[in-house]
């Protein structure tokens, strides 16, 4: 009978054997409209060496996809470089299968680890900067710590010139293909930009760290290979370019309109926000949370230099869909982004200055107090959303000029 999961190869001795979930929807809260891959990778070096496992429905295809290589029982060290469970969600079991001499993870790998599966589950800390000889080649580790968990550590297969770079450079994306540059280039550095947006975001000053270490430590990368998305070996340094950007958090002139409406009047104040931003030289991008998910709104604020919250007020409070992109970009910490409220009411207006708090807190700069209308937006009304939106736009055009 034909083999079902195969391994497919990297590199002459460096094999992808991980899975595509081609299902999945939600990842903790990120829309995953292109489902994931769990990467892992096995490495034909002396010993057999595999670098991270899958999350563990798909444990049956991993162990398939190495036996297409080589008895799985002839793997003797295994890698975990981040213990999440869509990495390690299997390892108990594959550990049990394979018994193999050796499992590394960073120290604060084997804490979590053994803090998620059992005390004493066999792991042994490798050192930032540890060097394992496989054979004729060797893995260099590097700690990658809050990148984006504690224990996330990257490794480098010297001969290769791979860097096994775990979450970092990835992407959630089903594909069939393996390879950047067999991906739609446009659907390659959107979902690449969604992944950092989401994930790496909050992090970026160590993402600068981490590239300025890489630049010191004069590694030469031929291939990165992430956890989740396609191997860049076309050209790995484009992902590497896109980091540096991303991770500097320059604001462009894009500007974020989200809100959300319960009989339309937010709605029309939006657009009128909209058409001020566009008047003033801005780029808007308005997004109505009835169909706009939260890590989309989040990918949008990548770059974008303003963030303009429109809620209506219910029950006292901001409508609901809108506390909770508030709460989920204000756990992303975005920098230095202009924003501002608006928003209809009935008889007390609370959402505008709710909203107001929860952008202040963001460490957002308000460019004023924000637009409110009784109601049903009147034509004074959707005329100060306009001009609120003509003042966000010159306050753009001050830290980020028209080309
Ligand atoms: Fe892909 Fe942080 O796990």
């Amino acid at each position: 009978m034909e083999q079902v999961f195969k391994a497919i190869p990297v590199t002459d001795r460096v094999y992808w054997v991980g899975a595509v979930d081609w299902a999945l929807r939600d990842f903790h809260g990120y829309a995953t409209e292109r489902g994931t891959t769990y990467n892992a990778f096995l490495v034909m070096g002396d010993p057999v060496t595999l670098i991270d496992t899958v999350k563990k429905p798909f444990q049956e295809e991993l162990l398939a996809r190495i036996a297409s290589v080589v008895d799985p029982r002839l793997v003797r060290y295994i890698v975990s470089n981040h213990s999440e469970l869509d990495h390690t969600g299997c390892l108990p079991e594959v550990m049990e299968i394979i018994r193999p001499d050796k499992v590394f993870a960073s120290a604060m790998g084997v804490k979590a680890l053994q803090k998620h599966f059992r005390p004493d589950l066999p792991v042994e800390a490798v050192a930032d900067g540890t060097r394992i000889p496989l054979g004729d080649t060797a893995l260099l580790f590097h700690e990658t710590r809050m990148l984006h968990w504690p224990d996330s550590m990257i490794a480098y297969l010297e001969q290769e010139k791979l860097l096994f770079s775990q979450d970092a450079f990835g992407m959630h994306l089903a594909t069939s293909q393996r390879f950047d540059d067999e991906v739609d280039p446009w659907v390659l550095e959107y979902e690449a930009a969604k992944y950092y947006a989401n994930i790496l975001l909050p992090y970026s000053n160590l993402v600068q760290k981490l590239l300025e270490k890489v630049g010191q430590l004069g590694l030469d990368f031929r291939l990165i290979a992430p956890d989740h998305g396609p191997v860049w070996r076309a050209n790995p340094k484009r992902i590497l370019e896109l980091y540096a950007r991303w991770a500097a958090q320059a604001p462009t002139r894009k500007a974020v309109v989200v809100f959300d409406t319960m009989w339309g009047s937010t709605d029309r104040m939006a657009r009128a926000v909209a058409d001020g931003l566009k008047a003033g030289g801005a780029e808007p991008v308005v997004m109505p949370l009835g169909g706009s998910h939260r890590s989309d709104v989040a990918t949008e604020m990548l770059e974008a230099g303003v963030l303009a919250v429109g809620s209506p007020t219910l029950n006292g409070q901001m409508f609901p869909t809108v506390a909770d992109v508030l709460t989920y970009l204000r756990g992303l910490k975005p920098k230095g982004r202009l924003g501002a409220a608006f928003g209809s009411y009935g008889w007390a207006p609370k959402a505008v200055p709710q909203i107001n708090e929860m952008l202040k807190d963001m460490g957002v700069e308000l460019a004023s107090d924000g637009v409110t209308a009784v109601y049903v937006p009147n034509e004074a009304d959707l005329a100060k959303c306009y001009a609120l939106g003509l003042e966000l736009a010159r306050r753009l055009a001050e830290i980020c000029p028209p080309a």
